[in-house]
């Protein structure tokens, strides 16, 4: 039995003079184990043979949308739904821009975009074609969708041309896809018996009855490690601020509005938990005494108004302090000297990892569904994950820690 036995694999390949690499990488899958169905553009048909695909593969190779299918009932939905994975080696500039664009004028970018598994993509190109800023800008925006790629590397390309463009070697490609689809399976259930507190969301402060002080914060970093860690299997308790968005599902949700509340609720949640993810951004201020009425702007034009504000708690410091066997997460959201001052944090807070965030950076921080973080750890490492999907992020955060706890005992 291989390593990829019972998995499923749509290769998709597209036309360029790697395509013959792409043979070598539906070998390595097949050798592993994996049930692999190969969909090809007519360019890449151009180069090798469906054939030589179908004969290693040993399924029909589907190229055409008009073709009455051999085995599939719609070949592009079932192509896209069936699959554990997909990878489309090599992905020319033309099958990225398409992607990015939403075209689905073939059978293989139809079934990109009708694919809800997870898509990796091993561009080939010339080194021009590559570094073009539109190729650059599409590979920016299917990097924050949430594509994986692997390659393109430098050397030489075809005609003996040196530069970046080449596809990355079938085992390279092999190895991603492989982790992908093994990391989903470890992931399963390992959190099962650990019990998670995590805050999400901004907390507004009142000013009047109509009007509060708040920040950008959507819940959507907090909620993804609360909904991992419940499907991974922990028991989550949600400390969240005012959002929009829905409680996942299997959650204890406690709703909150101020930072005092915040603190009031993570402080009798912590003692019962083995891990708190401090992902929310609390209000670092309140006003000394919230106005009893709306302030009037009759009577006052021009003159301005100065609010007195008093420091809030810092919930995460205070639960430093108290923890016992506990594993304190903080996050740090920073516009400036990200490392040094997640550092910094890490010694402030008692924590035993910050995640920190530059929320000045495309795609990272607030409200958007990306991020891009530093794992900032008590040795003084700083670990870069990839600019990814909120989930993923939270995935990764949830491998990073797991070993932590079982430090913890
Ligand atoms: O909610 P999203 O739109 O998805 O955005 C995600 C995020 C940017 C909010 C998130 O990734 C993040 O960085 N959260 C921390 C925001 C923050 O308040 O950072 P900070 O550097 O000011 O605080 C450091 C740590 O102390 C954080 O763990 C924070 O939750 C905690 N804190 C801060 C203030 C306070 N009064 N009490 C706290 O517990």
């Amino acid at each position: 039995m291989g390593e990829l036995s019972g998995k499923r694999i749509t290769l998709g390949v597209t036309g360029g003079i790697a395509v013959y690499k792409a043979v070598e990488l539906l070998r390595l899958f097949v050798k592993a184990g994996a049930d692999v169905h190969v969909v090809m553009t007519p360019a890449a048909t151009q180069f090798v043979a469906p054939l030589t695909f179908r004969e290693l593969s040993f399924h029909p190779v589907a190229v055409d949308m008009f073709v009455e299918p051999k085995e599939w009932l719609m070949e592009h939905l079932s192509l896209a739904e069936s699959g554990d994975i997909m990878v489309v080696a090599p992905a020319t500039v033309n099958t990225l821009a398409k992607l990015a664009h939403g075209v689905a004028d073939n059978l293989l970018c139809t079934t990109l975009l009708a694919v809800t598994a997870p898509v990796v993509l091993a561009p080939a190109a010339d080194s021009h074609m590559w570094l073009n800023p539109i190729t650059q800008e599409n590979v920016a925006k299917l990097k924050r969708l949430g594509y994986h790629f692997v390659g393109p590397d430098s050397g030489s390309l075809a005609r003996n041309i040196q530069g970046v463009g080449r596809m990355a070697s079938p085992e390279e490609i092999y190895r991603k896809v492989a982790d992908l689809l093994l990391v989903g399976d470890r992931r399963r259930d390992d959190w099962r018996g650990r019990r998670v507190l995590v805050t999400a969301g901004p907390t507004q402060e009142p000013i009047d009855p109509v009007r509060y002080l708040t920040n950008r914060s959507s819940g959507k970093m907090g909620y993804a490690l609360a909904e991992a860690a419940c499907r991974r299997g922990a028991e989550v308790t949600l400390v969240s601020g005012p959002v929009n968005l829905a409680p996942p599902a299997g959650v204890r949700l406690v709703r909150v509005q101020t930072t005092l509340e915040m603190r009031e609720a993570a402080l009798a949640a912590f003692p019962e938990v083995d891990v708190v993810f401090g992902a929310a951004a609390p209000a670092d201020y309140r006003l000394a005494q919230p106005y009893e009425q709306k302030i009037k702007r009759s009577g006052n034009v021009g003159g301005g108004l100065a609010l007195q504000l008093v420091d809030n708690p810092d919930i995460i410091a205070e639960l430093g302090r108290l923890k016992k066997q506990q594993v304190v997460v903080a996050f740090a959201a920073e516009t400036e000297n990200l490392i040094e001052n997640a550092r910094h944090k890490l010694v402030q807070k008692k924590a035993d990892l910050v995640v920190a965030n530059d929320v000045t950076a495309p795609g990272a921080g607030f409200e958007v569904d990306t991020n891009q973080v530093y794992l900032v750890y008590p040795d003084g490492r700083a670990e870069k994950l990839d600019l990814l999907p909120k989930t993923e992020v939270a995935e990764q955060i949830l491998d990073r820690v797991l070993p932590l706890c079982r430090a913890a005992g």
